[in-house]
């Protein structure tokens, strides 16, 4: 099943996703759909908030960059941590199915290390770095509620306020299905 995508404004985006338990009825559909809904929106990485539900998963899947180092990278995690980061930062354009039509460089650690469990909840500990270390910490920021914007310098934030406005009041354009979200009044 194809998810809508929830957009920026909906306050799932900015909570703190909670853990998921080993035999959580419904997630072997539920990462199913995930797969699905990112194939759609042609996305490289779908954290669970961002169709709505804030648990700890998100999946990858960066075989449409044309990159050799991550064509094969595709890959479920749940309930990831991590551990430590390295000092050296690189900085890389990053886009959002969350916030369509925004792309922007952010600076982040090149190299992470990641506690994390597999869609059979088999715990790993890994290393990760470039791309694929680069579309963990921004999908992990989404189980944090954190968006990549929030990583730009306060005068790059106030040049987006507007357009971050717009597209919290669903004025965006995207070839994908999107749920806006509506203030009560
Ligand atoms: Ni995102």
């Amino acid at each position: 099943m194809i998810y809508p995508i929830v957009i920026y404004g909906d306050p799932v985006l900015k909570k703190q996703a909670e853990p998921i338990k080993k035999g959580e009825p419904g997630l072997d559909e539920l990462i199913r759909d995930m797969y699905e809904t990112m194939e759609n929106a042609h996305g490289i990485g779908l954290a669970a908030p961002q169709i709505g539900k804030p648990v700890r998963l998100f999946v990858v899947d960066a075989s449409a960059l044309d990159d050799e180092n991550v064509k094969n990278f595709k890959q479920v995690f749940i309930n990831p941590e991590i551990l430590d980061e390295g000092d050296e930062e690189w900085k890389y354009e990053e886009g959002c199915l969350s916030i369509p039509g925004i792309k922007e460089d952010v600076f982040r650690p090149k190299v992470i290390n990641l506690k994390y469990q597999d869609e059979n909840f088999q715990p790993h500990t890994e290393k990760f770095d470039g791309i694929k270390a680069r579309i963990i910490q921004h999908e992990y920021d989404h189980l944090e509620g954190v968006l990549f914007t929030e990583h730009l310098s306060a005068f790059k934030k106030s040049l987006l306020r507007g357009k971050l406005k717009d597209i919290s009041q669903g004025k965006l354009e995207a070839k994908y299905p999107v749920k806006v979200f509506h203030k009560k009044k």
